[in-house]
């Protein structure tokens, strides 16, 4: 029997690769750039699956090549990249890979945190530069951590493990989200549920965990960015566009919020105006997930998924779990 075709948009981590090469007929672009609309129709074109990651933009065109595509398995949680409901429409499945990252991207949360409190990319810069000649009582002063308030937008899964990792820390955690937090999640975390208001006004450390839709677009705009307090932080690992990004520069550069710590940007990779020129930022090339295990479960998840469907069999994640059986 011919194995099934599989179009993938970029190299992934070697066991990932392994288990594509013996499950599937696999072509995989080398390009090392985004794919334009034109290039992902023609590389899906023919194919029976498309493994794709979060910067390739799978739109109706791209899930009309013919003949139909039987998978599009996404690389990543979050596939605001992708247009599920044209997928449904079309009745092809769309999987993703939640769970295996939450911890990791956690864990680069946190990172994110510490580096804009205590300013360690700022000291890193300086002592480099060769100007650390001398301990100074007020060299580099940041903030604590520890007995403050952190904040935590969204309750699924990364936002539960940040708020777990605040234990640690003494903090005192609130959160806002559209739906209580699973209590497989909450476990026996003590949150208390807020408005989105009050977190901005009480945080000292405000976290973005939300998905990113067309209702969570700018869910943090100016007007909310003036509800944060001068001394507070703003982080952000989730999806740049929840984030009015110019907004956030005006804060940061007129100090209204001490500084910002991001993973993500809302046209990424570009950079609003004036970000990068800010000294009260911390910021990272959408690396949250990217450790050598993270990144190898994230894989084996996306290329199980995908020959799962291939096989005529439910994937494991699907996010229109509705089109089987159709
Ligand atoms: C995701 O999976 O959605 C992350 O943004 C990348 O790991």
């Amino acid at each position: 029997m011919p194995m099934p075709k599989v179009f993938l948009s970029r190299e992934l981590p070697p066991r990932a690769m392994k288990a594509l090469r013996e499950g599937c007929d696999l072509t995989v672009n080398s390009e090392q750039r985004v794919l334009s609309t034109d290039e992902l129709i023609r590389g899906a074109r023919g194919m029976d699956g498309l493994l794709c990651l979060l910067i390739d933009t799978i739109d109706a065109d791209v899930l009309d090549v013919q003949p139909k595509l039987k998978v599009v398995s996404n690389y990543a949680v979050g596939y605001n990249n992708i247009d599920v409901a044209a997928a449904t429409a079309r009745g092809i499945p769309v999987t993703n890979t939640p769970g295996v990252l939450t911890e990791t991207t956690a864990d680069f949360a946190w990172a994110l945190l510490m580096a804009i409190a205590r300013r360690v990319v700022e000291g890193d810069r300086f002592t480099r530069e060769g100007r650390f000649t001398i301990w100074e009582p007020l060299l580099l002063l940041g903030s604590d951590v520890h007995d403050k308030t952190l904040g935590i937008i969204g309750a699924g899964r990364i936002g539960m493990a940040m708020a777990r990792r605040a234990r640690g820390f003494r903090m005192r955690v609130i959160y806002s989200s559209a739906r209580e937090p699973a209590p497989d999640l909450l476990g026996d975390l003590l949150l208390e549920r807020v408005s989105l208001e009050e977190l901005l006004q009480q945080a000292d450390f405000v976290s973005v965990h939300a998905p990113y839709k067309p209702e969570t677009h700018h869910l943090i705009g100016a007007a909310q960015l003036a509800m944060m307090r001068p001394d507070s932080y703003l982080i952000n690992t989730a999806r740049g566009p929840l984030v009015d990004e110019a907004a956030l520069v005006d804060a940061l550069r007129e100090r209204r919020i001490a500084g910002a710590a991001l993973d993500v940007y809302e046209h990424e990779p570009q950079l609003a105006p004036g970000l990068a020129d800010l000294e009260n930022v911390v910021l990272a090339p959408h690396i949250g997930s990217a450790s050598l295990e993270t990144r190898t479960k994230m894989g084996l998840l996306a290329v199980g998924n995908l020959l799962a469907v291939l096989r005529g069999e439910r994937a494991r994640h699907t996010v229109n779990p509705e089109v089987y059986g159709r």
